[in-house]
């Protein structure tokens, strides 16, 4: 039984295939669009996972999408009516309706097929049901206390409950417009932060201030005696004039969130690409802290409502590293998953396995270890890819090109690495991965200078062999897609300094050799070499999606300063 997932029209477009519960394929619209955070609706991507399956749409058995605008109707139209939202509001939501249409309708007429010609069912799954579907369904646990947080998606802002085996009792919600994806959203807008996406940024800048200024915080997000939360929407427009998206064949954006309320309040916002001054590494702090406490709520209300030691966490907010990191030492949770990719594309996963388990009641069988689920390319196709751009090359054993890559990472050498399946999620996870030496200190300016062009206050973040994770972090829990940020041990922060940030933490992935066993051996090889079983990880890409195929890898390497490329048994070499 073939299901297809869709995540549409929310940042992130992406298709997912699972066969009989098991995952095959499931990838973002943008690796191939080469559009960052594509919305729209994902053709290339749905192509993608049928023909990696050998099958067309008539063979899928469901199709399924993580939105439902038929989902809280009666809370819509009280909000509306309550609200008397401007006319432009109602235009823009209207049309925005009518784009989007039945899902079997878009569907055919994007693929070109003939609707009468398709055996599959069309479901609409609400879009957090979606979201802590693909926490739990494909998380280690019999059963788990569910939680999703994001902007918003079908009016819902937040949504938790319990999963037990094939199903979730979803038990409440918090709705529009009190959202702490939208509070995050609006205040990194007026940080000087405008793409969509550029949460993280906020997230990396944080740890620089001080966050002196709680206490306002504490007036615009009002944390509630049930665990839930409110905004001030004096300080905000969303509420008042809807959240203005695009999403058409480019990247999504978002139109201003903050009111001018928040403008009297702190001043006026920053340019974007001026100097960042401390008061706005203070506002950051203060913001990242005050998401803390409401997700503390949250989080210790489900632990003692639902007696659960496990948690499965989704939805956009859940990318918030710093925040998941937290959550084990803070809380009496014991156990913690977090999917890779926690934002909107992995809804289109959530909707395969709520279809597969919760609607269809099929047994458990599946389990993510990993998220390299997306496009691989075999030897010839990257050798072809080499002749054609007429790059020269070696040939090197399996053996041969690790002990290549990690020799010239220990001399200092910045090398793209780019092996077997594309990663699913905004991380690269040692598939689609730029690796560098974390022992040297400069090697942060190094990357910015002559590949990444980042923000210098961004940190760059390490990948460690598992057995290695105790001795050079605080915490040791597994964590292989990179989605939770652990204090580096005081005594190890002068020994990985490029990895290490700021506040001497770090956002690390754990490697494990039975489900990356390439990148373990490469990590361990460095470790040979150098007593640091830690690499430096970046993803494969410089201001653009990460690279899916070889020939934009090649693209990256030879339009930056990358010193060696390992792709597939093919190493390059500049100097
Ligand atoms: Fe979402």
């Amino acid at each position: 039984m073939y299901i297809l997932g869709i995540n549409a029209y929310h940042g992130g477009a992406s298709a997912c295939l699972i066969k009989d519960g098991r995952l095959l394929s499931a990838v973002e619209e943008e690796r191939f669009s080469r559009i960052k955070y594509q919305a729209g609706f994902p053709v290339r991507a749905i192509r993608y996972v049928l023909e990696e399956a050998g099958i067309t749409p008539h063979d899928l058995a469901h199709v399924g999408i993580g939105r439902n605008p038929t989902a809280n109707l009666l809370k819509k139209a009280l909000f509306a009516f309550r609200r008397r939202p401007s006319l432009n509001a109602i235009r823009s939501r209207l049309g925005a309706a009518l784009e989007i249409g039945d899902l079997k309708t878009v569907f055919c007429d994007r693929l070109g097929i003939d609707p009468n010609s398709l055996r599959a069912q069309f479901h609409n799954v609400e879009h957090h049901r979606a979201h802590m579907a693909s926490a739990f369904f494909v998380s280690p646990y019999r059963r788990a206390a569910i939680l999703s947080i994001d902007g918003m998606g079908d009016f819902v802002s937040a949504m938790w409950g319990v999963g037990d085996d094939r199903k979730m009792d979803v038990q409440s919600e918090v709705n529009f417009p009190h959202s702490l994806g939208i509070y995050y959203t609006a205040v990194t807008q007026w940080l000087g932060f405008p793409k969509y996406g550029d949460e993280g940024k906020t997230m990396g800048l944080a740890p620089y201030g001080t966050p002196r200024y709680l206490d306002r915080m504490r007036k615009i997000v009002r944390i509630q005696k049930d665990g839930t939360y409110e905004l001030d929407l004096d300080y905000f427009v969303h509420h008042a004039e809807g959240v203005t998206m695009t999403w058409a064949e480019s990247e999504p954006f978002i139109g201003d969130l903050y009111s001018p309320r928040f403008v009297q309040e702190f001043g006026a916002p920053r340019v974007p690409r001026t100097e960042i001054t401390s008061y706005h590494e203070d506002v950051a702090a203060s913001m990242q802290v005050m998401l803390e406490e409401a997700e503390f709520a949250l989080v210790r209300r489900l632990a003692r409502e639902t007696g659960e030691k496990a948690l499965c966490l989704a939805g956009g907010v859940a990318l918030n590293s710093a925040f998941n990191g937290k959550i084990l030492p803070q809380t009496d949770f014991e156990d913690i998953f977090v999917q890779p990719a926690a934002g909107d594309a992995g809804t289109a996963l959530g909707v395969c396995y709520y279809i597969y388990h919760h609607l269809l009641g099929q047994p458990r069988t599946f389990q993510m270890h990993d998220a390299y689920t997306g496009p691989q390319f075999d030897q010839a196709s990257i050798e072809a890819a080499l002749k054609e751009a007429n790059v020269s090359y070696e040939t090197l054993g399996d053996e041969e090109i690790i002990q290549r890559a990690a020799e010239r990472v220990a001399n200092g050498d910045v090398v793209g690495w780019f092996q077997g399946r594309m990663e699913w999620g905004p991380r690269a996870l040692g598939n689609r991965s730029i690796i560098a030496d974390p022992r040297r200190a400069d090697m942060k300016e190094i990357l910015n200078a002559r590949i990444k062009h980042r923000e210098a206050f961004r940190p760059f973040a390490p990948s460690v062999l598992m057995e290695a994770t105790a001795d050079y972090f605080d915490q040791s829990y597994p964590d292989p897609f990179m989605i939770k940020v652990y204090g580096v041990r005081p005594e190890k922060r002068a020994e990985i300094p490029a990895v290490t940030h700021v506040d001497g933490t770090g956002r690390l992935q754990t490697v494990q050799k039975e489900h990356a066993p390439r990148y373990w051996s490469l990590i361990h090889a460095f470790g040979e070499r150098t007593g640091t079983p830690v690499v430096l990880n970046t993803s494969f890409n410089d201001n653009e999606p990460i690279v899916c195929r070889p020939q934009e890898a090649l693209d990256c390497f030879l339009r930056t300063r990358m010193d060696a490329l390992a792709i597939g048994n093919c190493f390059v070499s500049k100097a």
